[in-house]
């Protein structure tokens, strides 16, 4: 590998200067990889690895309830992480709006009969007056994009013309429902960004007493190391009093160095499974949670790796899976070796990963679908707040019993 470190040329940009030992040895692996990949489309490479049959099924991390009789409303609904985790919670999906419209395809191929509004002309929240929702709506839940906050952008806040919160904010204002669920990148609780969440989120919501709190999706049983916040409003102080944060479902201790908070950890819960268990690989006397699954929508588009950093790239390689040239399914994967012969993901494994079951299908080209999923919200995640917001609004709920937990209220 080249040993010159790349230098960026100009840091507003963020643009690459490679050495041209860099790019030279870049094109080898490009060609080398070009060359692997069309002798396993003609047959000529004999298969690198049986094709694995997962020992993970999301489901379980998300049992489907019984209708709660709340409506919910889908706003920035990307591949469908929040709007799943929701439909698994027994919320009645009136209609999501999405601007990509692959991703609309994605929904209607699951959920054909769902409302979904997608595209510049239909999908687009800048251009919706909420009006028609008013009533018709008990929880509105949605990722406003999170580039403006997010450590892998340049952090502009307010200023990127990316950053839709105000929009998320105007849907709420105008249907006023009983609840919202807002999710963001961990990015948002960075001190500079105080401000823009007081005077930009929590004092356009006078109406909401609001919690922001964080989650890790490995503490929900998903093989991923995963960190977000979320911002729960609700418009009656008493359902907010009834509302509790998700406590972890799952113990992903025997991986995590860091300390959790006690009063969310709980010993005796089930082990997150590593990513070659949950994934049904062969034992090598190593495991581990994923590290984050890049959100590929930022970045570089057209890109079939799932690397976040290059601190990411080890801990795929101690895995011995390599996490870059992933494969439309299974059978294409186990075809095609990785030079080091680590094992090769296909969309499904990424899918299954992130928490989304077999079943949630995705539509578009592998870059477009990796792009869905790792824009989502692991849907176990999403499920859990679900069913702790439901919890809330219902009156006669276990779930909704005052406990100790460190709810915080931050506005109201
Ligand atoms: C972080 S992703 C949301 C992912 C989703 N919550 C999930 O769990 O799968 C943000 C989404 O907002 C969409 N988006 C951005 N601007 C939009 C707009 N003006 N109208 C509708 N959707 C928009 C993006 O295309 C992207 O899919």
């Amino acid at each position: 590998m080249a040993s010159t470190a790349s230098v960026y040329k100009n840091s507003s940009k963020r643009e690459y200067v490679l050495t041209d030992e860099q790019r030279n040895e870049y094109r080898r692996i490009s060609l080398d990889s070009r060359l692997a990949k069309s002798s396993a489309e003609l047959g000529l490479s004999s298969s690198a690895h049986h094709i694995n049959t997962p020992k993970l099924d999301p489901c379980s991390l998300m049992e489907q309830l019984e209708q709660n009789k709340l409506r919910c409303l889908s706003l920035f609904s990307g591949g469908g992480g929040l709007d799943l985790g929701f439909d698994r919670a027994g919320y009645e999906h009136v209609a999501s709006y999405e601007l990509i419209p692959i991703c609309k395809e994605t929904l209607k191929l699951n959920r054909p009969k769902w409302k979904v509004f997608g595209g510049v002309h239909e999908g687009d929240v800048t251009k919706i007056d909420w009006n028609i929702y008013q009533d018709a709506i008990d929880v509105i839940h949605g990722g406003p994009p999170c580039q403006p906050f997010s450590i892998a952008g340049e952090q502009k806040g307010i200023d990127d013309e990316r950053n839709m919160w105000g929009e998320f904010i105007r849907a709420v204002n105008t249907i006023r429902p009983s609840a919202f669920v807002a999710e963001n990148v961990l990015g948002i609780l960075n001190p500079k960004f105080d401000s823009f969440v007081q005077i930009y989120i929590l004092d356009k919501l006078q109406d909401y007493t609001i919690t922001k709190f964080e989650m890790n999706a490995a503490d929900y049983g998903v093989p991923q190391i995963r960190r977000r916040v979320f911002f729960v409003g609700f418009k009656k102080v008493n359902d907010f009093n009834k509302f509790n944060i998700p406590k972890a479902t799952y113990n992903a201790d025997h991986f995590l160095s860091q300390k959790k908070m006690p009063s969310l950890f709980d010993s005796e819960l089930p082990r997150t499974l590593g990513v070659r268990a949950a994934l049904g690989l062969p034992e090598i006397g190593f495991d581990n949670l994923a590290p984050t699954i890049r959100s590929a929508f930022t970045g570089k588009r057209n890109t079939t790796s799932i690397l976040n950093s290059s601190a990411g790239q080890k801990s795929w390689g101690d895995m011995e899976i390599w996490p870059n040239g992933v494969q439309l399914d299974r059978v294409k994967a186990s075809k095609f070796p990785a030079k080091n012969d680590h094992f090769r993901l296909s969309v499904q494994d990424v899918a299954l990963l992130q928490g989304f079951p077999e079943s949630w299908k995705f539509a578009g080209a592998v870059y477009q679908v990796l792009g869905q999923i790792g824009n989502s919200v692991a849907p176990p995640v999403a499920y859990q707040v679900a069913k702790h917001v439901a919890a809330a609004l219902s009156p006669h709920s276990a779930l909704s019993q005052p406990s100790m937990s460190p709810l915080m209220r931050v506005a109201g």
